[in-house]
């Protein structure tokens, strides 16, 4: 199975880095890929809701970082969505990726694949219900597969590679895919 990990953190080596690379180690010991964008590093515009997507070849017509990424996506069996909790949602820029997955909704290029969200907060999992919702809404939308999430108290930078209790988690987690 191809494996596409999406990191909306800005810290490399943080939270949601160091849980994604858990599961990607444990997806390969189970002989899948993986491939790991830093979103922070592409250019992402907003959506400006020009429905061009809804016609035609139903394809964004925004040229920018995305037109990399929607190939990716289409050509990965499952996708891991790693964001940090930024005021209860995700980061802008995992949010600006959400939004440009419009053209999934008539073309169906997403439909059946697999995702994994994976989400540090500093007041932990049980604030975490309004991003999962978010997230569980959308993706069903779009017929994708939830198949796990990985949800943790952090907050300084590579504080999560001290828990060794939720690093075990996501590799279990990594290992458990098919
Ligand atoms: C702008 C901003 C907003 C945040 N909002 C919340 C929040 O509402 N609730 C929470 O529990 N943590 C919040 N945090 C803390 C982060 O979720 C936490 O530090 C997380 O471990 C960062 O993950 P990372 O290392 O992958 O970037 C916020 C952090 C930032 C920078």
């Amino acid at each position: 199975m191809k494996i596409l990990a999406l990191i909306g953190s800005p810290r490399k080596g943080g939270n949601t880095d160091i849980l994604v690379d858990r599961i990607l180690e444990g997806s390969q010991a189970k002989g899948h890929t993986g491939e790991k964008l830093y979103l922070y590093k592409y250019k992402i515009s907003p959506c400006v809701d020009c429905r061009k997507c809804k016609k035609g070849d139903y394809l964004c017509p925004i040229k920018d970082g995305m037109q990399d990424i929607y190939s990716k996506m289409v050509a990965a069996d499952l996708i891991i969505f790693g964001t940090p909790n930024y005021w209860y949602g995700p980061t802008g820029v995992m949010k600006l990726l959400i939004d440009r997955m419009r053209p999934f909704v008539a073309n169906s290029k997403l439909r059946g694949k697999k995702w994994i969200l994976v989400t540090p907060a500093a007041e932990g999992a049980g604030v975490c219900r309004p991003l999962v919702q978010m997230f569980r809404l959308s993706f069903d939308y779009l017929e994708m597969k939830f198949v796990g999430k990985i949800l943790v108290t952090a907050f300084e930078k590579g504080e999560i590679g001290k828990n060794q209790k939720e690093l075990n988690r996501a590799y279990q987690l990594g290992m458990s895919l098919k």
